[in-house]
């Protein structure tokens, strides 16, 4: 026999056949799916995306063009940061005005730039024209004494000179162009602080600041100059090359006169400016090796275009010479084959220069008892000569 099966519920008490569990889960539904916020096409007019807008603010053609293309929207769903490129062309405007500045300029601008072109170019020139400029030949005689070794007699010469060499009716000059400044103190000045390199400072001409030295002579010092007046000085030397050539034009010289130029050893400013007013230039040497070696050098700067004028002639002048030494008298011998006809005089070595400048005599007061002195008149005469024959075959003029 079977079991007896319990007793069944009636079925009206029973629930619906739907299990009880399965009720209770909210189970998706399509209601379920229009709660959840789908993106919408609303959703792409709240995201501040670049709008046309901002291309009306940028008239240059941006990546923003990039926003007129349909987004995705799940590119739209992402936190994204947002692009920038609205950026770049906020730099735009700056190059606006470029376009402006290249505009074509205006005729009378362009007019005002030849004109003031061609203004510059006429004050250079009007400025070199006055640079080069010189006076007219001066009338006196010029006789610059250089050298291009020191120590070998220049500043003894030219004080020797200024008190023998002398032209009838005129004034001998002796200028002092080293600033060594010890010319006046050869010709028995007493002061040498007023000179050329200072005479405009202290108000004065070259003219009257000439001194009385001896034998008639007229000097002229270099002067007492401090640091700045040598270097100014200097500059003018430098800026024009008839810086002397002016100088002694405004000095209103006569053809009688005679103008002796001391300058210092070596090339240098003085020595250019003598050489561009010298009619004699006298080369001071003395008969040795260490003179026989520079004689090359001074030949080039003498001979070097434009160093002076056409219608100066050089000679050389052999000084200190000691007859009583056999290589003195050999050396002498080569000077003369090296140098021809241009050697003009040779002077001996005396000690009456050393004596006289010591003592603040005048060398030249009696000459019969210096056989240096009356080499040194022999010289004045020989120098004169050609004064006399540079006039009669007019190359003076
Ligand atoms: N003929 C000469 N005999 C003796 N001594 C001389 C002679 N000529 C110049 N001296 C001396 O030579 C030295 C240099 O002379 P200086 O005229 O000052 O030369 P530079 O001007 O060429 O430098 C001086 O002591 C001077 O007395
Ligand atoms: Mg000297």
């Amino acid at each position: 026999m079977q079991p007896a099966s319990p007793p069944l519920a009636p079925e009206v008490s029973l629930p619906l056949t739907t299990p009880v569990a399965e009720l209770e889960q909210p189970v998706p539904t399509p209601v379920a799916e229009v709660e959840q916020p789908v993106p919408t096409p609303v959703a792409e007019v709240e995201q501040p995306v670049p709008t046309p807008v901002a291309e009306v603010e940028q008239p240059v053609p941006t990546p923003v063009a990039k926003v007129e293309q349909p987004v995705p929207v799940a590119e739209i769903e992402l936190p994204k940061p947002m692009p920038m490129p609205v950026i770049v062309p906020l730099a735009r405007p700056e190059t606006v005005p470029a376009k402006k500045a290249t505009r074509t300029p205006l005729l009378r601008n362009l007019l005002a730039e030849v004109v003031q072109a061609r203004q510059a170019e006429e004050q250079a020139a009007a400025a070199e024209a006055l640079a080069n400029a010189r006076p007219p030949k001066c009338k006196a005689h010029v006789v610059a004494v250089v050298s291009s070794k020191g120590g070998v007699g220049k500043t003894t010469l030219s004080a020797a000179l200024a008190g023998c060499l002398r032209l009838g009716g005129g004034q001998t000059l002796s200028l002092d162009l080293d600033p060594q400044n010890a010319l006046y103190y050869h010709l028995g000045v007493e002061s040498g602080s007023i000179g050329i390199g200072n005479a405009a400072h202290c108000e004065t001409t070259w003219k009257a600041a000439l001194q009385a030295g001896f034998s008639g002579a007229k000097v002229l010092p270099y002067g007492a100059l401090s640091d700045e007046e040598r270097r100014t000085l200097e500059h003018r030397m430098s800026d024009d090359q008839h810086w002397l050539a002016w100088q002694l034009d405004a000095m209103g010289l006569c053809e009688q006169d005679v103008v002796i130029l001391d300058t210092p050893t070596g090339r240098n400013l003085y020595l250019q400016q003598a050489l561009d007013v010298a009619d004699e230039v006298i080369v001071v040497t003395t008969a040795d090796a260490a003179s026989f070696i520079t004689l090359d050098q001074m030949d080039h700067w003498l001979n070097a275009e434009g160093a002076r004028p056409g219608f100066s002639t050089c000679h050389y002048v052999v000084n200190q010479f000691d007859a009583s030494h056999e290589l003195s008298r050999d050396m002498l011998e080569v000077f003369k084959r090296r140098l021809g006809k241009k050697l003009m005089a040779v002077i001996a070595r005396d000690k009456t220069f050393d004596e006289s400048l010591a003592y603040g005599r005048d060398p030249l007061a009696d000459p019969q008892i210096s056989l240096a002195c009356q080499d040194v008149q022999v010289l004045a005469q020989q120098i004169k000569s050609r004064f006399a024959n540079v006039r009669a075959s007019g190359l003076h003029a």
